[in-house]
């Protein structure tokens, strides 16, 4: 894989001089995340010995995200690579989960940063890394010892109640696709799931600091300035399943995030755990693609969970594998002034 990486210098942490230019400098790594229409729910308050991680209200997604799963799988996305930052700089000490009101978690830090604590290096390298692919990949098995390594990681994940299902089979991978394109075409036949997902799409050149733009679903220049009206009138259900079955159907694996219990701290952890292996798909020259149609839309996480037998409810669901074309453009974020409280 030819990686690009976001441009952020990691030793710029070493010329911070104050405890909260150093969290702001984590936050500014935290908010990659992916998150579900690039809405970046999240904001941020630094105290004297912590990063405070709440969420906005605002940016709910009441079509495509109704009971708020993946705002919360987002939190904690977020919130598990400001960890991964805060542990590569040796400034990290716990999460405190409060889950009241608005306010999400606490990360409680040492005022310092460290040398390199060089076992989270190539994780804190990841985050620069990842992108949501989306497009075709080799047709390369995953390396056993890559798959091991993924496996031991989320096994350490277990404890809070989320599993992770690596899904090779081609049978199993050939039904996820299918249940995708199901969804997929729910999705698309409802206006106002429609309208909402077009307000968060972008031209190439917008300005503007959030949503998807054109070129991050591989539109061209014109296409993209034509592509909201057409996302909000149209179904294009038979161009986006084409696409998103073509990807699916290339992926050597599917990584399925199920858990026993369906609440918002789950949700968070399910967040945490869906990052953390990102990011070690990412250190491994892997890339990965979210899609969850299969498990939002209507009762359909039945469906995927008796066709890949699993024993838990799917939470989230990616594939990872190495990428045919080389990745170009990042998507815009939200800068650090904009998302601290
Ligand atoms: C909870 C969640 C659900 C998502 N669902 C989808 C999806 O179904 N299809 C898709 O193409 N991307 C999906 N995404 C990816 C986001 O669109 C993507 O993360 C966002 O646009 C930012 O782009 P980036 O990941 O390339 O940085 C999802 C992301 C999250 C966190």
């Amino acid at each position: 894989m030819n990686v690009v990486k976001r441009q952020i210098d990691l030793k710029r942490m070493f010329t911070c001089t104050t405890f909260a230019d150093r969290v702001r400098f984590l936050i500014e790594l935290a908010v990659t995340a992916p998150s579900t229409h690039n809405s970046q729910p999240w904001r941020f308050v630094i105290t004297q010995e912590s990063c405070r991680l709440w969420f906005e209200p605002k940016k709910q997604l009441k079509e495509a995200d109704p009971s708020s799963r993946d705002l919360f799988i987002s939190l904690g996305c977020v919130l598990e690579n400001f960890v991964v930052a805060a542990q590569y700089y040796g400034m990290y000490k716990e999460v405190r989960l409060h889950m009241k009101e608005n306010f999400v978690a606490e990360v409680f830090l040492y005022d310092r940063a460290a040398a390199h604590q060089e076992e989270y290096r190539s994780l804190c390298e990841s985050i620069l890394k990842r992108y949501n692919a989306r497009g075709l990949f080799e047709r390369t098995n995953i390396h056993e010892a890559t798959l091991k390594r993924i496996e031991d990681i989320a096994q350490k994940y277990t404890e809070q109640g989320v599993r992770l299902q690596v899904v090779q089979n081609s049978t199993d991978i050939k039904n996820v696709a299918e249940l995708t394109a199901k969804g997929i075409r729910i999705a698309r036949s409802k206006p106002l799931f429609r309208k909402e997902f077009a307000q968060w799409f972008r031209t190439n050149l917008s300005k503007k600091q959030d949503g998807i733009p054109g070129y991050a679903v591989g539109l061209p220049l014109l296409p993209s300035f034509i592509a909201p009206f057409l996302m909000r009138y149209c179904s294009l259900a038979k161009v986006l399943v084409r696409k998103n079955t073509e990807s699916i159907l290339t992926a050597p694996a599917v990584c399925v995030i199920e858990s026993d219990t369906d609440s918002p701290e789950t949700w968070l952890q399910v967040g945490r755990l869906a990052e953390r292996v990102m990011l070690e798909c990412y250190a491994h020259d892997l890339a990965t693609s979210i899609y969850v149609a299969a498990i939002e839309m209507d009762n359909m996480s039945q469906e995927l969970a008796q066709t890949l037998e699993l024993r838990g409810r799917p939470q989230f669901l990616f594939t990872c594998g190495v990428p045919l074309t080389n990745h170009r453009k990042f998507t815009p974020r939200l800068s650090v002034d904009l998302v601290l409280k």
